[in-house]
């Protein structure tokens, strides 16, 4: 028998304007932004905000210290592994996806789904 099992998703919001969450986030600096119970790991290059797992799904070293290149990767410091930021995919290197999570800039802040 098999059975659904739906995923419940939570919904945060990251300061009160668009402009309040561009100044919370450093450009082009992955930051570590608390949600609840759970540490996410944000990038903002420019107005597009990617969140995703703060630990390499290859050999879990911190993606604090990530860096994103000029094709919308991210590349882990370790073993220079990258990611593509909108799917997660591994780009080079063989492990899982990164999980990532969808980040909307709106008027009303950072709409961060987890
Ligand atoms: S730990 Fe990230 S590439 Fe190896």
């Amino acid at each position: 028998m098999v059975r659904e099992v739906k995923k419940s998703m939570k919904k945060y919001t990251l300061g009160n304007s668009k402009e309040e969450a561009l100044n919370l986030l450093p450009n082009g600096r992955v930051k570590k932004v608390k949600l609840g119970e759970k540490e996410i790991a944000v990038l903002r290059l420019g107005e597009e905000v990617f969140g995703f797992e703060p630990f390499c799904p290859h050999r879990g070293a911190s993606l604090l210290n990530a860096y994103p290149n000029s094709s919308g990767e991210l590349i882990c410091p370790l073993h220079e592994y990258r990611f593509n930021l909108k799917s997660g995919r591994p780009m080079a290197g063989g492990c899982r996806d990164l999980e990532t999570y969808s980040c909307i800039l709106g008027e009303g802040g950072l709409e961060i789904q987890i």
